[in-house]
């Protein structure tokens, strides 16, 4: 294993991917959501057929086109994104939650759109939390010897916080970026630090989406046999 393009060393495998962004909806007309594109999430799909895995990819607001040969779920909520993983998880040997959920949505959905009135400020938003998929993922494992992995992205301290957050939500694997105004969100290239839960750390230098993609593959099929 580990040479990625040579041939079908994920077969047998059920993986299941998020991608993109979860959107919360404030009314009919608007939402809060975030810059995730997508383009990670989908590229695991992607090579992840390529590699000969079935492939479930749940994919939230990316506007990518569908990926061939992996069954396609789209969803909008980080409540909707949690009923299709944890759905398409129950026979999956491994989960990625490269997806961007939103960690509160708005306390009430207006039916009907907010409108201004005049001389009135506007009235605040609240938020309540949205559920921990990846948490709650690692702590039930739907099918044995299931492995969870999750995606991390910081501004600062990056290494010392993925490795809290590994800890704090119990997950296998976690893929640690650094993001700033430029960096990762919409590019087509990506740096990262994969951290496992035994302890050690797998640098994946700037590069294709692709190629960090695979070295996720590669540290899961390694994992599962
Ligand atoms: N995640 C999730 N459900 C949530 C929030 C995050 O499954 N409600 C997953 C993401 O898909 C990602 C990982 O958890 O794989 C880390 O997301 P991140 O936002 O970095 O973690 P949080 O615990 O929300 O921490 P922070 O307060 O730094 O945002
Ligand atoms: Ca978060």
């Amino acid at each position: 294993r580990g040479v990625a393009g040579v041939g079908p060393d994920l077969a047998g495998l059920r993986l299941v991917v998020s991608a993109g962004g979860t959107r919360e909806p404030l009314d009919p007309v608007r939402y809060l959501g975030n810059r995730s594109s997508g383009k990670q999430g989908y590229a695991l799909a992607r090579t992840a057929v390529a590699r000969g895995a079935r492939v479930t990819l749940i994919a939230a607001n990316a506007g990518l086109p569908d990926v061939a040969g992996a069954d396609m779920v789209h969803v909008q909520t980080a409540v909707q994104l949690r009923e299709a993983v944890l759905a398409a998880a129950a026979d999956a040997d491994a989960v990625v939650m490269a997806a961007a959920v939103a960690d509160f949505r708005p306390a009430v959905y207006a039916s009907g759109k907010i409108k201004k009135v005049d001389g009135r400020d506007p009235e605040p938003v609240a938020l309540v939390r949205n559920p921990d998929i990846l948490a709650e993922l690692s702590a039930t494992r739907p099918k044995a010897g299931q492995l969870v992995v999750g995606f991390a992205a910081e501004t600062d301290d990056v290494l010392a916080n993925g490795r809290k957050k590994l800890a704090r939500k119990g997950c296998d694997l976690l893929v640690v970026n650094e993001v700033g105004d430029t960096k990762a969100f919409g590019s087509e290239e990506n740096e990262a630090v994969v951290l496992s839960a035994d302890g050690s750390e797998h640098p994946v230098p700037y590069g294709p989406k692709e190629a960090l993609a695979d070295t996720v593959w590669d540290l899961v099929a390694e994992r599962l046999t």
